[in-house]
This record gives C-alpha cells, structure tokens and sequence, in this order.
C-alpha cells in the first residue's frame, strides 16, 4: 500500500437496537461521542482520506466533526451495510487501485495496533479482501466465518443454519477491500435475507465465487470487538475505556487509590504525584496540575485545576478554574465562571457563581458568592450572601483587597466594599462603603430587664 489507503466509517444506521432519540454513534462514551472514538483510531493509521457514510441524524453528526477531517457521503436510505459503501462509489471510482479499509461505526474500542497486522498481511498476500476474524466465546449476534476446503464466507447470525451458528469465528466489522474488485462485486449483492438488506458480508461469497484472492486475519485482541448494537454493550465498551483510561493514568505517575469507583473521562489530563481518592468523578475537558488531592466524591466537569491544589469531600465544581495551592471544599459547590486564585480557600457549603476569590482570599462557610469580584486578602464570614438577582436582573459585588466581611452580612447587589473596610456581623448593606471605614446597619440591641418573668407570672 505505498500509494495508500482510504478510510470508510458506516455510521448511517440508526441503532435500532439502542432505542434513543439520538443516533447510535453520537452517544457518549467517557465524554467522546462514539464515533469520534472510530475516526481516532482511523486517523491514526494515516488514511489518504476519511470518509464517513451518513444518513440517520446526518446533520447532527455533521456538526461533530471539524470539515476538512473528513468527508461525508449520504445514503439515503438504510438499506445494509453494502449498500452503505456503494453510496460512496463515485469517490471510490476515482480511487480504484487504491485500497480501503471499512470499518463499523460501532466498534469504539478497536485500536490502531490492533488493525495494522491486517493491513501488512492484506498487503502481503496481495488480496482482493482480507478481513478481520475472531474467535468469541459467546458468538451471539454476529456473522459467522464460514469455511470450505478453498473458500471462505461471512453468513449473518438471522441466516444461519442451526449448524453454522455454533461457529464461534466472527466477522469483526473491519475489512480491506482492493477498490477495483470491491466496486465490482458490489452490485452483485442482493437483499434475499431474512433482513432484506444488502449486506456487505455476501461480498465474501461474491468475490469467492469469482475467484478472487480472500484473506482473513484472525485477531487475538476480540475484546476490541464489542460491536455496539445494545446500552448493555455500551456499558460494557465504557468499562473497558474507563480502566484503559485509569491504566495510562497511573502510568503517568497518578496514584488512583480505588479504580473500581473512579470515573475520568477520556479527555482528562491529570498532572504527576495527584492521588485521586475513592469516588471521584472527573468529566469533559478538565485538567488537573501535579499533586493535587482529590477526596472522595469529589466530581469535577470542564474546569482547570492547577497544582498542590485539595479538594476535599463531596465537592461539586463546573466550568471554573482553580489556581495553584487553593483548598476547597468540603461540600462546596462551584457553578460556570467561578475562579479560586492562588492559596484561596471555600470552605463548607459554600456557592459560588461567576466569582473571583482573591489570591489568599477565604469563605470558609455557608455563604452565596454570585457575580462577585473578591480581591486578595479578603475574609468572607459565615453565612455571607451576595444578593445579586432582583427578580428581573442580576448585579455585580466588588469587595476589594483585605476587606472584612462580618457574618450574616447580606450584600445588596450593585454594590462596592472598598479597601480594608469592615462590615460588622448582620449588616445588610444596600451602600457603597468607602476605604478603611465600618458599615454596620443593623437595628441598636435594646434589653427589657425582667420582661421573661413578668410573662411567665401572668
Ligand atoms: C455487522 C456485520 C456482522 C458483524 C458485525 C460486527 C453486516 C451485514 N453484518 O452486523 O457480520 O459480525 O457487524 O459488529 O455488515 N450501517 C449503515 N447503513 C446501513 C446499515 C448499517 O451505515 O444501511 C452502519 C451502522 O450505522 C453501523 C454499521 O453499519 O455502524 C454496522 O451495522 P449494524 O446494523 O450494527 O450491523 P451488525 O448487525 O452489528
Ligand atoms: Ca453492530
């Protein structure tokens, strides 16, 4: 294959089988939708070109993928896997030395180490298709590898004989076709099956009948081959990314106490010497710095955390960012757009949402940060709450460098805490405070010596 290859990912189907709204191959797997996970292990054995053969939800999927990485073909309507193939016959005619691999949509576990023996022995034997065989213990729901003294067939499980469905040989979903001879052979397949598709598979007899040169390579790695027909067989495709995933962590110098409980996703990266304690969820594209600590049931989406940074128990944190030796948690909770500087702390209960937390700054407790800007040193009493919503809009808190903010304050939103100033415990501050002053607003504490008594005594 000096001259190359060219790509074919099948993705038109619906999946029936799923029983979704959304289309089979958009589903998510540890945050990479499933046929993303198809085109990385295509793309890595550098294909002269993609092509993904669309057709159920085509615009959803579409808009998946960057143009440029790939090109679309449409098949109309879902008539079989071969019929697939022959949507993309007017790009195929132009390329007809060259050869191309087919690959199901559905098989996100497949890894490119996997596919290259394939391709050399494809290369090798100099064949008009070589497929890719395997030998499962429980062949259920595939198409078996039927053999003869000189040829060889594919027959799908619905058309089998009670005899030929006791082979356990498969048909993975991956083939190498030589363009010329495929194009060839494809108008001869019919739809008399129990399907009434056309199906890719009868090529196999096809070609055999024609005399044409059919290899297999039967692969030892069949736990690749979870062809994604069912949500059962999506949880099983997840577990086996989820500890290949844990796997390379820890190869990168992550200690990851419990992997049976640890979710990351597929985009994470973790920086070396974190340890990730049991029940830690971390999704989508979050990035963790070195030794930080993640504590249990610490679930962390889209967000930046940078290094020697803790996280203690059942924390909550999306789509923010957390500076170098920050401590937060436990029990916080940190909405979109919500930044914790450097060496700042969140303690218990405490919200935040679209607010900066000052380098060094600290809520150590029950409070409502919403769109506020905190700078350094500022220390946020118990039970502080911004009231930033009016009903119809919300409105900005400024607190500036080293202020104080006392306990049970409530902060009336616009408003402006000025250097070093101090609000005394219980205030509701509906006023800018200047630099340096004491706002209290609270009503003067009065006492009535004996009035419990004379209650008790009427
Ligand atoms: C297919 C193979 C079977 C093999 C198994 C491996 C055929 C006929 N059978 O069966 O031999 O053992 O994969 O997992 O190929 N698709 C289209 N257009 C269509 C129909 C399907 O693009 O008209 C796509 C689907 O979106 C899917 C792929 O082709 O990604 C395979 O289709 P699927 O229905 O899952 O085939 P299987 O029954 O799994
Ligand atoms: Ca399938």
């Amino acid at each position: 294959m000096n001259q190359g290859f060219i790509a074919l990912i099948l993705a038109a189907g619906k999946g029936t089988r799923f029983k979704s709204d959304k289309v089979k191959v958009l589903h998510s797997f540890l945050g990479k939708p499933m046929l993303r996970l198809v085109l990385d292990t295509v793309l890595r054995l550098r294909p002269q070109k993609v092509l993904i053969v669309v057709g159920y939800q085509k615009e959803e999927i579409r808009k998946e993928f960057k143009p440029g990485q790939v090109a679309f073909v449409v098949q109309k309507e879902q008539l079989g896997t071969a019929h697939a193939v022959l949507a993309a016959k007017n790009v195929l005619q132009k390329k007809s030395d060259m050869d191309l691999l087919v690959i199901n949509g559905d098989l996100p576990l497949v890894r490119p180490e996997t596919l290259r023996p394939l391709m050399a022995l494809h290369k090798k034997e100099k064949n008009a298709l070589t497929f890719l065989s395997a030998e499962l213990e429980n062949p259920t729901g595939f198409g078996r590898v039927i053999r003869s003294d000189d040829t060889i067939r594919v027959v799908e499980e619905r058309d089998a004989s009670p005899a030929e469905r006791k082979i356990k040989e498969v048909n993975t979903g991956v083939y190498l076709f030589r363009i010329r001879d495929l194009l060839e052979a494809l108008p001869r397949v019919s739809n008399k099956n129990k399907k009434k598709e056309f199906y890719l598979t009868d090529v196999t007899g096809i070609m055999a009948q024609e005399g044409k040169k059919i290899g297999f390579y039967k692969t030892e790695h069949r736990g690749e081959f979870i062809g994604v027909n069912s949500r059962y067989e999506m949880a099983q495709a997840i577990e086996v990314l989820r500890e290949r995933k844990i796997k390379d962590l820890t190869e990168d110098g992550v200690t990851i106490l419990d992997p049976k409980t640890t979710w990351i996703d597929l985009n994470v990266r973790i920086g070396e010497d974190t340890v990730i304690y049991p029940s830690v969820i971390i999704e989508g594209r979050s990035v963790i710095g070195r030794g930080c600590r993640l504590y249990p049931f610490t679930h962390i989406k889209d967000s930046e955390i940078g290094s020697r940074v803790q996280i203690l128990s059942s924390t909550m944190i999306e789509e923010s960012i957390i500076e170098d030796e920050a401590q937060v948690g436990p029990f916080s909770r940190l909405r979109p757009g919500s930044v914790i500087r450097k060496r700042a702390k969140v303690g218990n209960f405490v919200e935040m949402k679209k607010t900066v937390l000052g380098s060094q700054s600290k809520a150590m407790h029950l409070s409502y940060l919403g769109d506020c800007e905190i700078k350094g040193k500022v220390n946020v009493g118990a039970g502080t709450i911004t009231c930033n919503y009016d009903g119809k809009k919300k409105h900005k808190t400024f607190i500036d460098e080293g202020a104080f903010i006392g306990s049970g304050t409530q902060l009336i939103a616009p408003v402006k805490i000025g250097k070093r100033a101090y609000i005394g415990a219980g205030s509701t501050i509906t006023k800018d405070v200047s630099p340096d002053s004491l706002a209290v607003s609270r009503a003067k504490q009065v006492e009535r010596k004996n009035w419990s008594r004379r209650k008790r005594n009427k």
